[in-house]
């Protein structure tokens, strides 16, 4: 029995190794914070009992009576054409529905995303409720290897460390992702993506569903990515003294299973040459 329960939670702790889950969405039973942000891309989880993806509308998650600043409105008369208009729009990274008193026709409201560009870099968004985010790297979540358009260089934080760009993006709530970037000669950059729509935060309103674009797909990530998530994760290790037996057990199912993911990439894109914008 003891032998069994160690077992398990040894695996337990092998699956957060450099991801930790934030808790698990509960259908609504507790209110949304309005802390909450919008994220303005594509948000993957493989983990659908905790995020929620797909559970009421494929490719979507939702976010129960919060609204924000939309960018366009959609005249259709049910949620689930609301979700049509916006797959079928390559902007569009989510929607609210939203049901007015006294019978008056549903308001679809739509969601400008981000649009990603694969060159170098390392991309990052603000982490989700349910979803899985990056350890050492406090309230972000990697999105992808390369970079989003339209990004802001910050020069004060050029060569400065990924986790100073994360915290400047942090405290800016208009900042919704960054990407940190290093050229052949080693210096390094700080990318910030400002959405203006995500300043104010949202708004409560009961008669609103949000609904935010996800998959259960994770794009293979590059070797040079999974290096730097791994450092990102084993500093936090480092800086915790009190990490226990229990923990380094579970460090090397991650490790094998980070090592078969890097095998299937071919990052052509990520060796290429720096000159151009990001
Ligand atoms: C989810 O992905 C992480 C790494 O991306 C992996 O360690 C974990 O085993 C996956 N979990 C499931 C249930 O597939
Ligand atoms: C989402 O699905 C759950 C059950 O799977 C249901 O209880 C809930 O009412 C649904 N929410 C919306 C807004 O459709
Ligand atoms: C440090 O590790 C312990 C368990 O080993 C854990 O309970 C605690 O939350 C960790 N602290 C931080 C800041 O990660």
């Amino acid at each position: 029995m003891a032998i069994a329960a160690f077992v398990r939670a040894a695996v337990t702790i092998s699956f957060a190794g450099a991801l930790s889950i934030s808790e698990k969405v509960d259908g609504g039973k507790s209110k949304w914070p309005m802390e909450t942000d919008l994220p303005r891309t594509v948000l993957a989880s493989n983990n659908s009992e905790f995020s929620g993806c797909g559970k009421n509308i494929s490719g979507y998650f939702l976010i129960e009576s919060l609204m924000w600043e939309s960018t366009w409105l959609a005249k259709v008369s049910s949620t689930a054409s609301c979700a049509n208009a916006c797959d079928k729009n390559e902007d569009c990274v989510g929607f609210s529905s939203r049901k007015p008193t006294g019978g008056k026709p549903l308001q679809c409201h739509l969601y400008r995303g981000l649009h990603k560009k694969l060159h170098r870099g390392n991309s990052f968004v603000r982490c989700m409720k349910g979803f899985e985010c990056q350890k050492g790297l406090g309230g972000f979540k990697f999105s992808h290897a390369g970079t989003w358009r339209d990004g802001k260089m910050i020069e004060a934080l050029a060569d400065e460390p990924i986790e100073q760009c994360a915290v400047a993006c942090k405290r800016n709530r208009a900042c919704v992702g960054f990407t940190h970037y290093v050229g052949t000669d080693d210096d390094s950059y700080c990318f910030h993506f400002e959405n203006e729509d995500n300043k104010e935060g949202p708004k409560r309103d009961m008669r609103t569903v949000t609904y935010s674009k996800c998959t259960h797909e994770q794009e293979p990530i590059p070797h040079e990515s999974m290096v730097l998530l791994r450092q990102l994760a084993s500093k936090k290790d480092d800086a915790n003294q009190s990490s226990s037996l229990l923990e380094q057990q579970g460090e090397a199912p991650v490790a094998a299973s980070m090592l078969e993911q890097q095998s299937e990439v071919v990052d052509g894109e990520a060796t290429g040459a720096v000159d151009e914008e990001i």
